[in-house]
């Protein structure tokens, strides 16, 4: 049975990079649980793709393109969003560059391209929770969930370091907006099993890195959006600041 709390009737969310993968699963599964969810992405004909499943399963979606990288672009999401559904009272920044990005060293890599995966993976985080500030203030408060990666304690060159920063955001920023009742924290998945993740991942690594796993599976998209809702939901109202990693244990943090 879900519990009262991790209903979101008459709640709004946003989920940028929501036209597959992780995000997909997350925006179905809070369309399923109750809320209204605007699937912001820059990848127009997936994201309408995800919001036609989710109305045709009957829940209530919209699609809304957008770059995170972009300021304007994530105060244009936000005020779609007011225009859409009324009010935002969630944010999940999910959206990243990650199936096809390069793999390269910090010191290789090409530095228009560094700065451009940073201004996604990192500060496109921070954009977005600027851009729908007003609106969650308006609504008496809110609630931001972060997705970083256990990469963010592993020596994963520009990948991981913009997972640390996505982890350093989420404390301050939690510091920052406590007294606007809104809690940021982060989920860090170990490895999920999405296309993506088939795309990065080195032949033959899969099997190597889930025997080094307490659960020796690789995660889904599923294993995640209980810990999503559990952060959402007013059962974590004391609950602010913090990094959850859901991982099978890959990295251990004592
Ligand atoms: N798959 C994993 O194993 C894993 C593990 C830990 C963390 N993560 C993180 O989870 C998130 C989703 O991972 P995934 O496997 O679904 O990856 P994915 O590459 O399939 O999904 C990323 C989504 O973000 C969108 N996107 C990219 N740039 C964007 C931009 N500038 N503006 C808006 N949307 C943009 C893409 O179009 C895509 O739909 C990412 O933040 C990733 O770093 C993934």
């Amino acid at each position: 049975m879900t519990s009262s709390n991790t209903r979101f009737e008459n709640k709004v969310a946003i989920v940028t990079g929501s036209g597959q993968g992780i995000g997909e699963s997350y925006a179905k599964g809070l369309a399923e649980a109750g809320a209204s969810v605007v699937v912001a992405e820059l990848n127009a004909d997936q994201g309408r793709r995800v919001v036609a499943e989710i109305n045709d399963a009957g829940g209530a979606a919209c699609f809304v393109e957008v770059d995170v990288a972009d300021m304007a672009s994530a105060e244009a999401m936000s005020a779609a969003t007011v225009d859409a559904f009324g009010g935002i009272d969630y944010l999940v920044n999910n959206a990243a560059i990650f199936h096809g990005m390069k793999r390269e060293g910090l010191t290789t890599v090409d530095l228009a391209y560094f700065y451009n995966f940073m201004s996604v993976n990192l500060y496109g985080a921070l954009h977005c929770t600027r851009a729908v500030l007003a609106a969650m203030i308006d609504r008496g408060g809110g609630v931001i969930v972060n997705q970083s990666s256990t990469a963010a304690w592993m020596p994963a060159g520009f990948y991981g370091l913009a997972k640390l920063g996505i982890n350093g955001l989420t404390a301050s920023l939690a510091m920052e907006l406590g007294g606007q009742n809104i809690r940021v924290n982060a989920i860090a998945p170990g490895p999920i099993d999405t296309e993506a993740t088939r795309m990065v991942l080195p032949e033959g690594a899969e099997a190597a890195m889930t025997q080094s796993l307490a659960i020796k599976r690789m995660g889904t998209p599923a294993d995640l959006i209980g810990t999503l809702k559990f952060l959402l939901s007013d059962d974590a109202a004391w609950l602010t600041g913090q990094i959850i990693s859901v991982d099978g244990l890959q990295v251990t943090r004592i």
